[in-house]
C-alpha cells in the first residue's frame, strides 16, 4: 500500500502546473515518472531563452545529449545549428526541448508512455514561456502539437494553428542527415519559417 501522504498523480500534475522556473526545473531534474529515468545519466531540461517566441521541440536526449544534459548538442544538434544560422536564429533567440527529457535506450523512439508521463514537463514550459510560433522537429512531436496521423513527408512545412500558437513541422535533422535529398525542401520551409517570424514576431529581430 503507498503512504497516505503520498499526492495522486493529478495532484502532482495540478502543483507543476503552477511551478515557476526555478521550482518546475529543479523538479524535472528528479523526476522518476517512467522507466526511462532507470536508465539516463542526465534529465535533459531544454535549453534558450525563456521569454523566446520561438520553441522547437525534438524527440528525446541521444548520447551526448544524455552526457551533456543539453538538448541537440550531438551531430544532429550540429546541423540543427547550420539551420537555424540559415535563418539568422541560434540558441539564444529560441528555446529547445523535447518531447521527452530523458534518453530512451539505444536511441529507439520514445514510446506513448513515456511521452504521457513526460508530457507535463513540457507543457508547463510552454505555458511559462507563452511562444508564438512552435516549430516540431520531425514526426514525433508533429504528432503531439499538430496531429496524431501527422505524415512528415507530406506535410512538413505546412503551418497550422494550435492553441492560438502556429505551429509547422521540419524534417528531423537526423532524417536529414541519413537522406540529405530531403535538404532541398528542408531549406523552403526555414524560409517560410523565417517569414512567420518576421511578420508575427515582435523581439526575436
Ligand atoms: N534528437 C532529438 O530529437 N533531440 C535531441 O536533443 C537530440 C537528438
Amino acid at each position: 500500500m503507498e503512504p497516505a501522504t503520498k499526492p495522486s498523480a493529478q495532484t502532482e500534475d495540478a502543483a507543476i502546473a503552477r511551478m515557476d522556473w526555478a521550482e518546475l526545473e529543479a523538479e524535472c531534474v528528479r523526476c522518476r515518472r517512467c522507466g526511462l529515468c532507470e536508465t539516463r545519466t542526465q534529465v535533459v531540461f531544454g535549453v534558450g531563452a525563456r521569454d523566446a517566441e520561438v520553441l522547437f521541440v525534438g524527440e528525446g536526449p541521444g548520447e551526448q545529449e544524455d552526457l551533456q544534459g543539453e538538448p541537440f548538442v550531438g551531430r544532429a544538434g550540429k546541423l540543427l545549428d547550420d539551420m537555424l544560422e540559415l535563418i539568422d536564429l541560434d540558441r539564444s533567440k529560441i528555446y529547445i526541448a523535447n518531447m521527452v527529457k530523458c534518453r530512451p535506450p539505444q536511441n529507439r523512439d520514445p514510446l506513448n508512455i513515456e511521452q504521457e508521463a513526460c508530457s507535463v514537463w513540457l507543457s508547463r514550459q510552454i505555458a511559462l514561456i507563452r511562444p508564438r510560433i512552435l516549430v516540431c522537429l520531425g514526426r514525433i512531436a508533429a504528432m503531439t502539437y499538430i496531429r496524431p496521423d501527422f505524415k512528415i513527408t507530406r506535410e512538413h512545412g505546412q503551418w497550422t494553428v494550435r492553441n492560438g500558437i502556429m505551429t509547422m513541422a521540419l524534417f528531423h535533422p537526423a532524417a536529414l542527415l541519413r537522406d540529405p535529398r530531403r535538404r532541398p525542401e528542408t531549406f523552403v520551409d526555414l524560409k517560410t519559417l523565417q517569414e512567420a517570424i518576421r511578420s508575427y514576431c515582435t523581439h526575436t529581430y
